[in-house]
């Protein structure tokens, strides 16, 4: 194992790496800390090239911090919609109202209080503190775990305790004092541009005579994981009803994925779910002169980090006259997009055309 004791060089020529490889990203223009986070918060689950457009968006929309807490949820969720993980929104949404109250409307500047914040925890408060404020908290990443632990060879799986605890103490001996900002970006655009997960570039990279990975051979074993856990199975039977001119949807309200997103009527179970009849009744007052005509179910499968959802799509045909269930929010079709929707839904509505159906 490399020692730590050279980590000084190892920084410096970290940071003389990112001098000609940095990304000319929008939110380096700055260093305003409301764009390092909105960047940041963003940037946790998805990638960069998707996450730009998004980006630009809610900057757009919502220029300070502001504007953003006096808006309503839905519109930086609908915003949000297709990215996914819409907690990082709701916590969004939630710490611009902390900060417009507690902070008087001026960004935090300290890690401490960062922290405190909704949807903050120690990787974000160490970006924004470290790139706007220039305090020396080191981040710690999937590309700087790939990298230190390919580096100095450290077997510890990232995602145990001990291995986060291990790896942000080393991030933080790297760290350069003088700009933790700089320091920190650059071993994360190290991590994704060179130290990449199944392709790293190790002909040309500036510390493979020292990377303890690349001299045993053994770059791809690194970092080390215990094996995740199984994703658990969910089946969802949605409804699609339609009078030809509205159609019935509901807000998600539980603590569970997608709250606060709009739906179609379902039903959920933790195994399969035959598209009967009577699940159709619990929402259609049908009596016998009621006229219901049932489409094709589609069948989609949504992975998700912890879940793998199971959709069924079954479209609906009601007659004008018919009465559905008194609980579910009934909206012209015309008027569906402006709502947030989960992109299970979204992608399903994109390629099919439930409300075609003619009685
Ligand atoms: N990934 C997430 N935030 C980043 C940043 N500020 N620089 C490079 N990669 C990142």
């Amino acid at each position: 194992m490399n020692s730590y004791s050279s980590s000084s060089d190892t920084t410096k020529a970290l940071l003389n790496w990112y001098t000609t490889h940095r990304r000319a990203l929008p939110w380096r223009e700055s260093n305003d800390p409301y764009r390092v986070w909105i960047s940041e918060i963003i940037l946790q689950q998805t990638r960069i090239e998707q996450g730009i457009p998004y980006y630009y968006k809610i900057l757009n929309r919502f220029p300070d911090v502001q504007s953003m807490a006096n808006a309503p949820l839905d519109e930086l969720l609908k915003l949000w919609q297709g990215l996914g993980y819409y907690s990082r929104a709701r916590n969004m949404h939630f710490a611009a109202c902390q900060i417009v109250n507690e902070y008087e409307g001026l960004f935090p500047s300290s890690y401490e209080n960062l922290i405190g914040l909704k949807g903050i925890g120690e990787y974000t408060a160490a970006a924004i503190s470290s790139i706007s404020f220039g305090e020396a908290k080191a981040v710690v990443d999937g590309n700087v775990f790939r990298f230190l632990s390919r580096f100095f060879g450290l077997q510890t799986p990232i995602n145990t305790t001990e291995g986060k605890k291990q790896f942000t103490q080393i991030a933080q001996k790297l760290i350069d004092p003088i700009h933790p900002g700089d320091y920190n970006q650059a071993i994360m655009d190290f991590g994704s541009i060179q130290c990449t997960p199944s392709g790293p570039d190790c002909q040309t990279c500036p510390f493979s005579v020292n990377c303890f990975a690349y001299s045993q051979g053994v770059v791809q074993k690194y970092p080390y994981k215990l094996p995740a856990k199984e994703k658990q199975d969910r089946y969802f039977l949605y409804f699609c009803i339609t009078d030809g001119i509205s159609t019935w949807i509901q807000q998600r309200k539980n603590r569970d994925i997608w709250q606060d997103l709009w739906e179609f009527p379902l039903v959920e179970e933790t195994s399969p779910i035959q598209p009967e009849k009577h699940f159709i009744n619990k929402y259609l007052n049908a009596d016998s002169d009621t006229k219901v005509l049932i489409g094709k179910p589609t069948h989609v499968k949504h992975v998700l980090s912890h879940r793998v959802i199971h959709a069924t799509f079954l479209p609906i045909r009601i007659d004008t006259s018919s009465i559905v269930s008194g609980s579910l929010q009934k909206i012209p079709l015309t008027e569906l997009n402006k709502f947030a929707i989960p992109r299970l839904i979204e992608r399903y509505l994109t390629n099919h055309a439930p409300f075609n159906l003619i009685l």
